[in-house]
């Protein structure tokens, strides 16, 4: 069976910002299939950031090309690639600007092709599925932080987007909004869409990202499935993230010298692992 192309492909990009000599992208190369959830991960200044800023135009490749649904991006504009590929950014406070927290949303529509009854119709469902009915004439620079990331987010997804992008988005967020996302993760999964979330956390990773491209001084180190990529030590320290709690757990274990053979790579796994372990153990 031949693999469908991809909705996006990124192929040897480079980009130095005006003001700096050095590269922050080098050569990257990669690919995403339609509904797959990819998570970027890398330390601080590998480029993460500036790589997904490309994705709907903000910034343009200094070398190399970009393309969605096969056509080159560098030949459409911000505003009509903003319709398709959503960015949601990491401080709300670079994204809102309306007056009012219904304007932003209304701002948000305003490009897009909706019919009148249908604006007014989404409007209202996205002020009251994120909750933010209650605010709608609150200037967005009064909410919460929580509050501001809600409405960046919700400014994003009103608009349906193909691809959805997320600059760390569970960073600062109390247990109530993480649920919020990760059921909006769900929703927008079942609707097949492609999702790229850039975060630091290794836990939220393994739970709910498949695949992780690794990046590190503006160029990619690793990129495969996660479990195979967070258990790997080297590439962990490279990338200035933290062994995840089960990898560094089942280590412990090895090193009380109980012989782990079983794949592991979730509680469950272990949950399993160890109730064998103690069955056998009864029985010797
Ligand atoms: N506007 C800018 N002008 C010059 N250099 C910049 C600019 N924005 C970012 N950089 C530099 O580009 C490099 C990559 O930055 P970027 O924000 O993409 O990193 P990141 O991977 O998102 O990091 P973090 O995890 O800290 O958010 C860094 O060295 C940063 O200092
Ligand atoms: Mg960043």
């Amino acid at each position: 069976m031949t693999e469908k192309p991809p909705i996006l492909s990124v192929l040897h990009v480079w980009y130095k910002y005006p003001n700096t000599h050095e590269n922050v992208l080098k050569d990257i190369t990669f690919s995403v299939q339609k509904g797959e959830i990819v998570g970027l991960m890398g330390s601080n200044g590998a480029g993460k950031t500036t790589l997904i800023k490309m994705f709907n135009g903000l910034l343009r490749p200094t070398r190399g090309s970009i393309f969605y649904k096969g056509n080159d991006i560098n030949t459409e504009s911000t505003a009509s690639l903003s319709k398709e590929i959503g960015l949601v950014f990491q401080n709300p406070n670079h994204q809102l600007f309306s007056n009012t927290v219904e304007d932003e949303i209304k701002f948000s529509l305003k490009s897009t092709d909706i019919n009148k009854e249908e604006y007014n119709k989404i409007i209202q469902s996205i002020l009251t599925d994120f909750d933010l009915n209650q605010y709608k004439t609150r200037s967005p620079l009064n909410l919460s932080g929580g509050e501001m990331k809600k409405l960046s987010v919700a400014s994003i997804i009103c608009r349906d987007p193909e691809i959805l992008i997320f600059d760390e988005p569970t960073i600062g967020q109390d247990y109530k909004n993480n649920q919020f996302f990760l059921k909006l993760l769900e929703k927008e999964k079942k609707k097949k869409k492609t999702i790229i979330i850039v975060t630091h956390d290794v836990e939220f990773a393994m739970e709910h990202l498949p695949r992780i491209i690794l990046m590190q001084k503006g160029e990619i180190l690793a990129d495969g499935p996660t479990r195979l990529v967070l258990k790997n030590k080297a590439l962990i320290k490279k990338g200035s993230l933290i062994l995840p709690q089960i990898y560094s757990f089942k280590e412990s274990l090895e090193q009380m010298g109980i012989k782990i053979t079983k794949e592991i790579h979730s509680p469950n796994d272990m949950i399993q692992f160890i109730q064998e372990f103690l069955k056998t153990r009864g029985n010797s």
